[in-house]
């Protein structure tokens, strides 16, 4: 099938430009002396989690338990959980995958003492032992406990009660990915993990405490850890490399980051043109997310979108030949992946012209 024949809105990915992301990413970490454990909520798809896997990644992280189970029943079985979790059902949800697949590796992040007791509490009635890694504030002040006194008692913690165990500490700074510049983000990244690193050797270390996993970093921050301790990188959106991401700039622009290609992509169909200069798509928020900025039109300049609303797209004509005709098919690249793929059920497989496979994307909607 050629991609003119899909029936629209359809969500894209162009394959050899996500094949080359996944190398390109995987050389990097590994020129960098680091590991890869991919973020999958960007794809929520075991089938390119094992793609990565396949490329060098040594694992996966996941957002949400829901995601969890549906990599692992895709057979995918290192995952981090870097979410913590909290109340009985959850508990019972991440000992259910320790009991259900006994040879996989479950890392749950935490960053709360009664995290540790109610885990441990569950664990110890299952007769699995909980692997723990333990989130710190660095910066982004979303989860995260502080690096002090807090950090250490919350490992005293989990080396003291049964069920668990303490597997290492997470440290992502999200709200430095899009800053701008290149090295710019890095300084801002290596400053909002000082502190940690100065208390592991200072501290963690003397007494025997210091972490054998320190993860986090992501598409925008990977390149800041070279010659830290960070074991590995947790970048996702470079898979796909968004409009929001390729607007921070790399090591030799300041505008653009090209050091990953635009990915995903969603075809749309002009389904009304009321005016010279508008045109209407069937492509609004319901398949475009727009919390960070608006898609762009590919290969067409002058043309601007306005989300129309939850069904409907607007483009507009700014400058340029022409806009396209009721019935044409245009194609956009979103501005944020992650909330755009979940809003489809597949994602169709394209190389050039062609249509070549077609993705369930199985952890859609399990935010759960
Ligand atoms: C904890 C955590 N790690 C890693 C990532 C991946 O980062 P990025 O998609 O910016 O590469 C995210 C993204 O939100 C995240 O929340």
């Amino acid at each position: 099938m050629k991609i003119s024949q899909l029936d629209t809105p359809a969500l894209l990915v162009d394959l050899d430009k996500m094949n080359q992301n996944i190398e390109t990413m995987q050389q990097r970490i590994n020129d960098l002396g680091l590991m890869l454990r991919p973020h999958t909520k960007a794809h929520k798809s075991p089938i390119i989690a094992q793609r990565q896997i396949d490329a060098g990644a040594k694992g996966i992280c996941v957002a949400k338990l829901g995601e969890a189970e549906v990599m692992a029943e895709g057979g995918i079985s290192d995952i981090l959980i870097t979410t913590p979790i909290a109340g009985e059902k959850k508990i019972q949800r991440l000992i259910n995958l320790y009991l259900k697949y006994p040879d996989f590796r479950f890392i749950q992040v935490i960053d709360h003492h009664d995290h540790v007791a109610k885990i441990g509490q569950f664990a110890l009635k299952a007769g699995v032992c909980v692997e723990l890694m333990i989130e710190v504030e660095s910066g982004q002040q979303r989860c995260g406990v502080d690096v002090g006194e807090p950090l250490l008692e919350l490992i005293r913690a989990i080396k003291n009660t049964q069920g668990v165990s303490y597997a290492g500490i997470q440290a992502y700074s999200g709200h430095l990915q899009h800053v701008k510049g290149y090295a710019e983000r890095n300084h801002q990244a290596r400053n909002a993990v000082t502190s940690l690193f100065n208390f592991i050797s200072e501290v963690l270390e003397p007494k025997e405490l210091a972490p054998e996993m320190i993860s986090g970093g992501g598409t925008g921050t990977y390149a800041a850890y070279q010659d830290l301790s960070f074991s590995e990188i947790q970048a996702g959106s470079y898979l796909f490399m968004d409009a929001a991401y390729q607007a921070i700039g790399d090591e030799h622009s300041h505008l653009e980051n090209n050091q990953f290609s635009p990915a995903l992509k969603v075809i749309s169909t002009v389904i009304s043109a009321p005016t010279e200069k508008r045109r209407v798509i069937d492509a609004g928020m319901k398949c475009l997310s727009i919390d960070l900025g608006m898609p762009k039109l590919e290969h067409t300049e002058g043309v601007r979108y306005q989300t129309g609303g939850d069904e409907h797209g607007i483009l507009h004509l700014e400058d340029g030949e022409g806009l396209p005709k009721l019935g044409q098919k245009v194609i956009l690249l979103p501005s944020h992946c992650d909330t755009t793929l979940n809003n489809f059920d597949t994602i169709y497989v394209v190389q050039g012209e062609n249509v070549v496979d077609e993705w369930p994307i199985l952890g859609r909607g399990r935010s759960d």
